[in-house]
C-alpha cells in the first residue's frame, strides 16, 4: 500500500488528508479483517519546479527547503496517528541510484529516444522554462494554465511548450524559443498494453474511467527530462535530470526496498513478484498513475499496480481549494495548533461523504458533526451506559446477550467488509454510528434507571446488550478514531490494545464479571464561540 508522496515545499493541509486518512484507515481495516502482511509506504517528494519555485520564494537553497517539510509532514502524520511503516524522500541516494537504474533499462529496452526540441527560455532570467516556471493560456480549454497541466481547467497534462501567450513565472518576460535536446519515454507504444491492463485494474471510477477516457484521446510520447539544477540526474545525458514524475512514484520502490533491506526481506516480493499493490490518491493525479505509471514499470518489467483507489477532491467552504486565495485549512495551524481533536478530523475526512465525491470542509459542518453526531450519540450512549453500570454494578453483569443485538452487529460487519471492497470507507461510520443510534434507543425505551429496583434482572439484561453494542463499536470504529476507540476499550475493561483485535471479536459476547474502568466523556463539544473565532480567521486569510 502507498500513499501519494506530498511535495515537500508547504505545510500539509486538508487537501493532502484525502489521501492519507482513507489509506490509513483502510490499512487499520485490514488488519483488523486478518491480513498480516501489509507494508505501508509513503514518503516526500522532493524534486521537480514545485520545490524549487518555493526555495527560490524563501531565499533558501531546495535541500534546506525538503528537510524542513519532510520533517513538518513526520510530525503531522504522527500527529493524527498515520503511521507508515517507512516515511522515506526521494532525494535519498538509494532513490537517485534505483531511479537510474530503472532508467537506464529501460532506455536498453529501445523505449527512450532523444529529440531535438524549441523550448521557451527567458531571456532575462538566462534559463529553459519547464513545468511550473512558465504560465499561459490551456491550448484546449483556454484558461490559465502552467506548463506542466491545466490545473485550473480542463485538468489536461500539457507540455511547456504547447501554451498560447506564455511567460516566464517569475519575471514576466515573454519567452523566446531555443533550440535543446531531450528524451522521449514511448509511452505510445504502450497504447494496448494499457487498455488490455486498465481492464483488469482494481480501484474507484474516477481512476479507471479518467485513465479509459484519456487513453481513448490518444497517447503522446511522455519528455522524462528537464534541464534544471536539482534533481536525479539523467544517466544517458548528464547534462539533464529526470522529470519529477519519474523518480517520485519510483520512490514507492525505493522505500519499500529500504524498508526490506533493514527487516531482511527481498523486495522483489513486492515489486517482481504477485503482491497486490495499491496506491491510494487525490483525483487530481490519476493520468501519472493510471497511464504513466504502469508503463514504466511494464517497460522495466515490474509488478504492475493491483488498485488504483483515487479520492475525489477537497473544497473548503464550498470553493475550489487554492492556497494563493485561501480557501484552505492548515492541519496544524488551523486545527491541531488549535487544540482541536485529531479523531475528529478523521471523522470528518471519512463519514461526511463517499470516496470518489468531493468533500467540502466546512467549520459549520465540523461543528455540527463534533457536537451531534460524536458529542450526542456516540458519546452519550457510551457515557450514560458505563456511567450507570459502573455506579450500580462496577462490572459486566451476567445477562443474556440478545440475538438481535447479534444479528445487528453481524449486518454491520458484513456492510463494513462490502464497503471496504468498493473503496467505500464512510460505511464504517454509518455502520458504528447506527449501532450507537440503535443502543441510545434501547437504553431510553428500557429505563434501566427504573427497571433497576423493580426488575434487576431487566435491568442487567438492558445493560448487558448495551455493553455488547459498545464493545462492537469500539473494535469497529478504530481505524477512523484510534485514539477515542482504545479510551473507549479501556472503559470497557479491556486491556489489550483495540488496535489488534479483528472485526469478528464484536461478535463474542463481552465477558460478565469484567471489571469495567472509571467512565469519562470520550468527546467534548466544541462551543459556538470557539467555531466563530476560527471562522473570522479563516475569513481574513481569504480577504487578504
Ligand atoms: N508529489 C505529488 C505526488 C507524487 S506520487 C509519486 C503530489 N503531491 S501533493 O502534495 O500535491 O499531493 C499529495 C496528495 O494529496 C495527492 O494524492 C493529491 O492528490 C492529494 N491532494 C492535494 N490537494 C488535494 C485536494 N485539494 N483535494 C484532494 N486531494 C488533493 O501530487
Ligand atoms: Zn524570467
Amino acid at each position: 500500500m502507498t500513499c501519494a508522496l506530498p511535495y515537500a515545499n508547504g505545510p500539509c493541509h486538508i487537501g493532502h488528508l484525502r489521501t492519507y486518512v482513507p489509506a490509513d484507515v483502510y490499512v487499520r481495516s485490514l488488519k483488523k479483517l486478518g491480513y498480516k502482511d501489509i507494508l505501508f509506504i509513503c514518503g516526500s517528494d522532493t524534486h521537480g519546479t514545485p520545490i524549487l519555485l518555493e526555495a527560490e520564494k524563501q531565499g533558501i537553497h531546495p535541500r534546506e527547503l525538503i528537510e524542513k517539510y519532510h520533517r513538518h509532514f513526520i510530525e503531522v502524520f504522527e500527529k493524527l496517528n498515520i503511521f507508515f511503516d517507512h516515511f522515506g524522500h526521494t532525494d535519498e541516494e538509494l532513490n537517485h541510484q534505483m531511479s537510474r537504474e530503472i532508467v537506464l533499462k529501460i532506455h536498453e529496452k529501445g523505449y527512450i529516444y532523444p529529440k531535438k526540441l524549441k523550448l521557451p527560455y527567458c531571456p532575462k532570467c538566462k534559463r529553459f522554462l519547464p513545468d511550473r516556471y512558465i504560465v499561459g493560456l490551456c491550448p484546449y480549454c483556454k484558461t490559465e494554465a502552467r506548463g506542466d497541466e491545466c490545473d485550473q481547467g480542463c485538468g489536461r497534462y500539457l507540455n511547456p511548450w504547447e501554451l498560447i501567450d506564455p511567460k516566464c513565472s517569475i519575471c514576466g518576460s515573454t519567452p523566446e524559443f531555443k533550440e535543446t535536446t531531450h528524451y522521449f519515454f514511448k509511452l505510445s507504444a504502450f497504447h494496448g498494453f494499457l487498455e488490455e491492463y486498465l481492464k483488469k485494474m482494481k480501484g474507484t471510477s474516477i481512476a479507471k474511467n479518467y485513465a479509459i477516457k484519456w487513453l481513448k484521446a490518444g497517447l503522446k510520447d511522455w519528455c522524462i527530462t528537464r534541464d534544471l539544477p536539482w534533481g536525479v540526474k539523467f544517466p544517458i545525458d548528464e547534462r539533464l535530470v529526470l522529470y519529477v514524475w519519474v523518480d517520485a512514484p519510483i520512490g514507492y520502490i525505493t522505500f519499500t526496498k529500504d524498508y526490506c533491506d533493514r527487516k531482511g526481506i527481498d523486495w522483489k516480493e513486492y515489486w517482481k513478484n504477485n503482491a497486490k499493490i495499491i496506491h491510494f490518491i487525490g483525483g487530481d493525479i490519476v493520468y501519472h498513475h493510471c497511464i504513466f505509471w504502469p508503463a514504466l514499470l511494464k517497460a522495466a518489467d515490474m509488478n504492475l499496480p493491483y488498485s488504483v483507489v483515487a479520492s475525489g477532491m477537497v473544497k473548503v467552504e464550498d470553493k475550489v481549494f487554492s492556497k494563493t486565495r485561501g480557501y484552505v485549512i492548515w492541519v496544524e495551524e488551523d486545527y491541531l495548533d488549535k487544540g482541536l481533536d485529531p479523531d475528529c478530523l478523521r471523522y470528518y475526512m471519512i463519514s461526511y461523504t463517499r470516496h470518489v465525491k468531493d468533500l467540502n470542509f466546512s467549520w459549520k459542518i465540523y461543528e455540527a458533526l463534533v457536537n451531534n453526531e460524536l458529542v450526542g450519540t456516540l458519546g452519550n450512549f457510551a457515557y450514560r451506559v458505563l456511567l450507570f453500570t459502573y455506579r450500580n454494578y462496577k462490572e459486566v453483569p451476567e445477562a443474556k446477550l440478545r440475538e438481535g443485538v447479534t444479528s445487528l452487529i453481524k449486518g454491520s460487519i458484513d456492510k463494513i467488509i462490502e464497503g471496504l471492497d468498493r473503496y467505500e470507507f464512510n460505511v464504517i461510520t454509518t455502520q458504528f454510528m447506527a449501532l450507537a443510534n440503535y443502543g441510545n434507543k434501547l437504553f431510553q425505551k428500557e429505563q434501566p434507571w427504573t427497571t433497576v429496583k423493580e426488575n434487576p434482572e431487566k435491568c442487567k439484561e438492558t445493560l448487558y446488550n448495551c455493553l455488547q453494542l459498545l464493545k462492537a463499536i469500539a473494535i469497529l470504529m478504530e481505524p477512523v478514531m484510534p485514539i477515542k476507540a482504545e479510551k473507549l476499550w479501556k472503559q470497557l475493561g479491556y486491556d489489550t490494545p483495540v488496535k489488534d483485535v479483528h472485526f469478528e471479536e464484536a461478535l463474542k459476547p463481552i465477558e460478565p464479571g469484567r471489571k469495567l474502568g472509571k467512565p469519562k466523556p470520550l468527546f467534548k463539544k466544541v462551543s459556538s464561540e470557539k467555531i466563530q473565532e476560527l471562522i473570522k480567521e479563516f475569513e481574513k486569510r481569504v480577504q487578504r
